[in-house]
């Protein structure tokens, strides 16, 4: 079978998830997008830190130049997260033409305007479904399935984290610093929890769905953010009572040509099929005007369902490249446009 390199930025959770996966279903991976991939170079940070699991010690890197400058790396996977340098080395793979698959909702949310115009200009893909809602292929089915709907209304869970946390604190009075902790563990929360515990991850997500579905400009500072870091044992208490659990949401809705956008934690009935979602999971509703209520369930967050959306996006992105070799080889140029042969 032939080969196609790529490059890993960063071999934290996900980046270790993605290399797990790569090792335990090579074969399928092999077979759903006929090639075996093949991890050339890892970038990280501390080339002293002992990473379980890989024999081939000089495939780490500290210096990003040797996969953004290796031509024989055609794909760039960035989970290094961040905006700076994350930004930096996307462009430069880009500009390098290399295709890019990136979790970082961070960086989309803020920067994916530029990123997507300049993957754009270089005719290379830039792929995030990783980016939100972990294992879930919200954005495969906002994007491709769900486009012939005007979509009205997204709400759900998009943090793991604090969903682990009011879980916690909800079924078994644990504390918010040992649940937190426990998160952290797990490898649910960002390198820096505030971003999850203070609502600007769900933000993040919200605003990249939010664009995808309705078509508009989203700036994520628009959006209305609050964590739950005020949340108190006393408020899980009165929402237990009054037949409520604690759920920290992230709701975008469209009237009249309006969006409304919003991140804070909500009373939802304990009947409510959001409530039953524990854990790290994460659930997103939506309504469309074609396809009615649809609801996604699953793991939001974590090393292994995080890096399936990852491979997920890695092999589109291979099968569409074969496909637009195949069609230039039997004529067509990479717009699908005709090439004029000599002879005609
Ligand atoms: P981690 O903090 O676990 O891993 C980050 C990795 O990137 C580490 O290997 C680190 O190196 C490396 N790194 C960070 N900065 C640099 C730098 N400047 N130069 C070189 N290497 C660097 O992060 P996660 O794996 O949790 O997250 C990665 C991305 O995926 C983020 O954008 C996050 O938002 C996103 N994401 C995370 C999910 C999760 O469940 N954790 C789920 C969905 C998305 P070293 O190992 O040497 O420290
Ligand atoms: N920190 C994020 C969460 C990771 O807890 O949901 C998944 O994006």
């Amino acid at each position: 079978m032939q080969k196609i390199k790529i490059g890993l930025l960063g071999f934290g959770t996900v980046g270790s998830g993605v290399w797990k996966i790569l090792q335990e279903n090579k074969k399928i991976i092999g077979k759903n997008c006929g090639y075996e991939v093949e991890v050339s170079k890892i970038l990280v940070q501390d080339m002293t830190k002992k990473r379980d699991g890989i024999e081939q010690k000089d495939i780490f890197t500290d210096n990003p130049k040797d996969i953004l400058e290796d031509p024989a790396i055609e794909i760039v996977i960035e989970v290094m997260g961040g905006i700076e340098p994350a930004r930096e080395y996307i462009l430069k793979a880009i500009e390098n033409r290399k295709h890019i698959v990136t979790a970082n909702k961070a960086l989309i949310a803020t920067h994916g305007d530029q990123l997507i115009h300049a993957a754009k200009k270089a005719q290379v893909e830039l792929c995030y479904e990783a980016s939100v809602a972990g294992g879930i292929p919200i954005i495969h089915a906002i994007k491709e399935s769900l486009s012939a709907n005007r979509i009205y209304n997204i709400m759900g869970i998009l943090n793991g984290t604090t969903n682990y946390i009011l879980s916690k604190m909800t079924a078994e009075n644990m504390d918010f610093e040992t649940a937190l902790k426990e998160a952290q563990g797990k490898g649910y929360a960002e390198a820096d929890p505030t971003s999850d515990v203070e609502g600007h991850d769900a933000v993040y997500k919200l605003t990249i769905l939010a664009r995808l579905a309705f078509g508009s400009y989203v700036h994520f500072e628009d959006v209305y953010r609050e964590g739950i870091t005020k949340i108190t044992p006393i408020d899980i208490e009165y929402a237990k009572e009054l037949g409520y659990v604690i759920k920290l949401l992230a709701i975008a809705k469209e009237e009249e040509g309006k969006i409304a956008l919003r991140v804070h934690p909500t009373f939802v009935p304990q009947q409510h099929p959001l409530a039953a979602v524990g854990d790290a999971f994460n659930a997103v509703f939506v309504k469309g005007n074609a396809v009615g209520d649809l609801m996604f369930y699953g793991r939001g967050a974590g090393d292994l369902p995080t890096g399936s959306a990852v491979l997920g996006d890695l092999i589109n992105i291979i099968k569409k490249k074969d496909l637009q070799k195949r069609l230039y080889e039997n004529g067509f140029d990479q717009n699908s446009k005709r090439v004029i042969r000599m002879e005609e």
